[in-house]
This record gives structure tokens, sequence and C-alpha cells, in this order.
């Protein structure tokens, strides 16, 4: 497994790569991975030729209030994991090489509005700028993303159909704790009374599951999913709703696939899940 810190080494290696006629996988990351990010790597491994993996905490996706400074890191256990699941290259950029007085960005003006977009205003500005240039310095066959965080998701297949990418994009499952807390880098926050807390969100989502089927009213779903949330003293809803799956836009009743999404502080950390109704 190679290291790349420079757009120059990476791209002299990918056009060797192309040259062999070989296929090329994306993985996007923030860094401090966990079984979260390995299962995008094992489907990435699965379908590609060449496995890329990039690690960068970008700085332009967090707000000037926001856990930039205090994200975990560890770079060494990174390449660890990126080694055991079977990457060919770890794309690892300081800011510098990829943000020089930069002053073209790519915005998203649908879709990213509610949920996760309205409380943090500019958080996908950065996330569309930053995948826009993961996606021109490695050119993937295919880029693989978390349901995990479904409003990105759904922005970056947007981004994708509007800019003419020509890449698959490819979503991936939630994958959990055994107690049904999703994985997230943001989880090495919690303390132990936090730890417990948090299963407030799972708990919701399972019970969300339980009740959507039953009928077409959104309100009939969240009411039972807040009660849970609300019982849990140290959680606050930053927001839980049901949207339409593709457009991220508010529903009362249920027809179309829909995403029942939520945002929860446990403490001062903010943590999100969801579940998807009605797709395929
Ligand atoms: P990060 O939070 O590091 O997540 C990288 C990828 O892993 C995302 O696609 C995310 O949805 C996925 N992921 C995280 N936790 C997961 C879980 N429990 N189950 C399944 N997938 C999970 O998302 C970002 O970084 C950044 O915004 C990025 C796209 C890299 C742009 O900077």
């Amino acid at each position: 497994m190679k290291v790349a810190a420079t757009v120059l080494e990476t791209r002299d290696m990918i056009r060797k790569w192309k040259q062999e006629g070989l296929t090329i996988g994306l993985v996007p990351t923030m860094g401090f991975l966990h079984e979260g990010h390995a299962s995008l790597i094992q489907k990435c491994r699965e379908e590609n030729d060449k496995v890329i993996v990039s690690v960068f905490l970008n700085p332009t996706q967090f707000g000037e209030n926001e856990d930039l400074a205090a994200y975990p890191r560890d770079f060494e256990r990174d390449m660890m994991l990126c080694e055991k699941m079977g990457a060919d290259l770890i794309f690892h950029p300081e800011p510098e090489e990829m943000y020089q007085d930069s002053c073209t960005f790519v915005n998203i003006t649908a879709l990213s509005d509610n949920l996760c977009g309205k409380t943090r205003p500019t958080h996908f500005k950065g996330v569309c700028t930053v995948v826009s240039k993961l996606f021109n310095i490695v050119t993937p066959d295919n880029a693989y993303f978390g349901q995990k965080d479904a409003q990105q998701l759904a922005i970056i297949k947007k981004m994708v159909k509007d800019l003419n990418f020509d890449i698959r994009i490819v979503g991936c499952p939630i994958v959990r704790e055994e107690d049904g807390l999703a994985k997230s880098s943001r989880n090495t926050y919690l303390n132990e009374e936090e730890r417990s807390a948090a299963l407030c969100l799972s708990k919701a989502v399972r019970e969300g599951q339980r009740i959507i089927s039953m009928g077409a009213d959104s309100e009939k779903v969240l009411g039972p999913m807040r009660e849970i949330i609300e019982k849990e003293p140290l959680a606050k809803i930053d927001y839980i709703n049901v949207v339409d799956a593709l457009t991220m836009h508010p529903v009362e009743r249920i027809e179309n696939p829909v995403l029942v999404a939520m945002a929860v502080y446990i403490g001062r950390t903010r943590l999100i899940d969801n579940f998807i109704y009605g797709e395929e």
C-alpha cells in the first residue's frame, strides 16, 4: 500500500493504473477510521482493481463554532486499517495541498436547506467542493459513501448528475455497534453516561421502522420517536424529520420513498441517525 501526500504523486500512480486498463474505486474519509469506513473500503475492494482511500480532515466543511480542532485523528491506525482492508493507495494531503487562496466552490442550491444543512449552513458547500476536488484528482470509476450521512449521499448523487461527473456513486448501509449505536468518529467524544444516553437515537430509529408501515402520516411516526429521545435527560433534539428521499423536502404523508432522519445533541456531541422507507 502506498501513501501519497500530493496531488501530483497521486495522479502519476493513477495514470499508470489507467493505462493498464485497471478500474479505480475511491472511498473519501476524514480519518479516524472505524468499521463503518471499513465496510465502504471492503465494498470498494470487491468492485475495483485499485482501491484509493482519501484521508483528509476537510476544514471547509466545518463551521466556525464546530469541532474541527477537536476532531479525533490517528493516521497510524488509519493506515493499518486501510492496509488490512486491502487498499492500494491512501491520499493524505495537508490542507495547503488542497486549498491555496481558493475562491472557487461547488454549491448545491437544493437538497441542502433542510436537516443538517439548516443547522450547518455552509457544511454541504464544503463537502461538495472537497468531493469534487477528490473526484478530479482521483478520477475514479466508482466512489463509495455511507447511508449514515444520508443527506450527504443524496447531495453527492445530485451533484454528480448535475455536473456530469462520469462516476458511479455507491451507497453503503449504516454499520452499528452491537447495541445499535451507529458507528461514528464522534462517538469518541462521549463519556460513559453519554454513551448509554446515545442509544436513544437507534432506539428511536427501530421504533420508527416498526410503526412506519402501519400508516401514511409522518407525524404518527415522529411522535413516538420524539418521545423516546425526549425521555433521555442528556439528549436534545436538533431536528427529526420525515423528508422525500430524493428532494429532502419534509412530507406530511408517506407516499414516495422517504428518509426519516435526526440529529440529536448528547451533551455537547451532535449525533445523527436515519432510516429509509419505501425504496426499491
Ligand atoms: P467521514 O465522516 O469520515 O465519513 C466517510 C464516509 O464513511 C462517509 O461516506 C460516511 O457516510 C461513511 N460512514 C461513516 N460512518 C458510517 C457508518 N456507521 N456506517 C456506514 N458508513 C459510514 O463523510 C465524510 O467523512 C466527509 O464529509 C467526506 C465525504 C469525506 C468529505 O470530506
